[in-house]
């Protein structure tokens, strides 16, 4: 058997109702494929920034370092400023690790009702990469004269050649593996001054990659065809603000915000990359049971194709779409009114 490190941080709120579901569903997979999994969980979370002062320790990404990969819940509680929570947990793997690409697939499922006028399971199929460590959430900036009338905060987005050209690649090089098309999200009609260097480098990585069909769309177009039409999206590829707003939106369109996905990649593998669900802590329903597990599972999923088990990770998204087409067991998100434990049971059936 293949044994792999995992290393776990349910984080806060409903993270830790999710990543115990994704992690039964890693062991039943597990037994059935030949794969061994270790799991390391780490209680790194706004409960412990309570009680020392700090989100993670000192040396938390070097304690993360020797894992194959990171599978994490949510940060964030009410209480605890969410800028605490983020810049010191999330934000900090993501950009150590160098997990510049945030790979965020969305469908529509069978049985999953899409708020979307017509629309088919199988429909909407689509990925966006999401650039993740430069762009808007720019480190450079801060607020001034608090309380003052002169008050004000100022952000720099930042774009580097080397960080907009290398999302791009992996972004067009997943474009030739799937629908051959790609779709870039901009702003370049003369108000914001990075987008049009963004535009630059897309049609200059274009060339590389002439199998590709490319266009690109303002951001706020782009926003009204995802609700009006996203079956014409295949591969969307956006600047990190653009692609957050995108991903969430792209999947309450197909459903829920509960089932969606995300990995945060270092393509190059010198890190171990991050695998957690595009939603967040959902203070609101916290603690009763009910978060649906399926946004951890399918990111759970993506784990396994990045450890090099595909046939595993298939597996895992065929157990959805099964689950979803055939039962009516469902969590409240989705018209159910299952937990997030007999959710989880019922899509373990398929899987033993
Ligand atoms: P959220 O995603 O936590 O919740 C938005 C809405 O969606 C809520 O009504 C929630 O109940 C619902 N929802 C989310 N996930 C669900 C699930 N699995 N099942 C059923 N319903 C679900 O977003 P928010 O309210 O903007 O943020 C809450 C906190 O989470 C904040 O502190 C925020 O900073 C944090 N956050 C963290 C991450 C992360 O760690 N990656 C991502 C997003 C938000
Ligand atoms: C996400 C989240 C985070 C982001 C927040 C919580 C900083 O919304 O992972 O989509 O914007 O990256
Ligand atoms: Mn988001």
């Amino acid at each position: 058997t293949t044994t792999h490190r995992i290393a776990l941080i349910p984080g806060d709120g409903i993270g830790n109702e999710v990543i115990p579901a994704a992690r039964r569903v890693l062991d039943t997979v597990a037994a059935r494929h030949g794969l061994g999994f270790t799991y390391e969980t780490y209680d790194w979370s706004c409960e412990r920034y309570a009680d020392l002062g700090a989100m993670m320790p000192d040396d938390g990404l070097d304690q993360l370092r020797g894992h194959d990969a990171i599978l994490l819940g949510a940060v964030g509680h009410p209480g605890v400023p969410d800028h605490v929570s983020l810049w010191g947990l999330l934000i900090p793997i993501r950009r150590g690790f160098q997990q510049y690409v945030n790979l965020r697939p969305i469908r529509v499922f069978e049985g999953v009702p899409s708020p979307l006028r017509d629309a088919d399971p199988g429909d909407v199929d689509l990925v966006v990469v999401r650039e993740n460590v430069e762009g808007e959430y720019g480190e450079i900036g801060g607020r001034l004269g608090r309380g003052l009338p002169e008050e004000m905060a100022v952000q720099e987005a930042v774009f580097t050649r080397k960080g907009v050209t290398r999302v791009l690649d992996y972004a067009f090089a997943l474009a030739e593996r799937r629908g051959g098309r790609l779709t870039s999200a901009t702003k370049s009609n003369g108000i914001i001054h990075t987008m049009p260097f963004w535009d630059e480098l897309v049609a200059e990585r274009a060339t590389a990659h002439p199998e590709v069909v490319w266009d690109q769309e303002h951001i706020d177009a782009l926003a009204a065809k995802f609700v009006l039409d996203p079956r014409r999206f295949d591969v969307v590829v956006a600047s990190n603000l653009f692609g957050d707003i995108l991903s969430d939106l792209a999947a309450a369109v197909a459903g829920s915000i509960g089932i969606a996905p995300a990995a945060n990649l270092n393509p190059e593998r010198d890190f171990p990359s991050m695998f957690e669900p595009v939603h967040g802590s959902a203070p609101d329903i916290a603690g009763r049971g009910i978060a649906n597990p399926l946004g951890a599972i399918w990111s759970a999923a993506m784990m396994l194709d990045h450890l090099g088990h595909p046939e595993a990770a298939t597996r895992v998204t065929d157990a959805m779409a099964t689950v979803l087409a055939k039962t009516p067991v469902r969590t409240p998100d989705l018209g159910g009114t299952a937990t997030t434990e007999e959710f989880t049971d019922a899509l373990l059936e398929p899987l033993r």
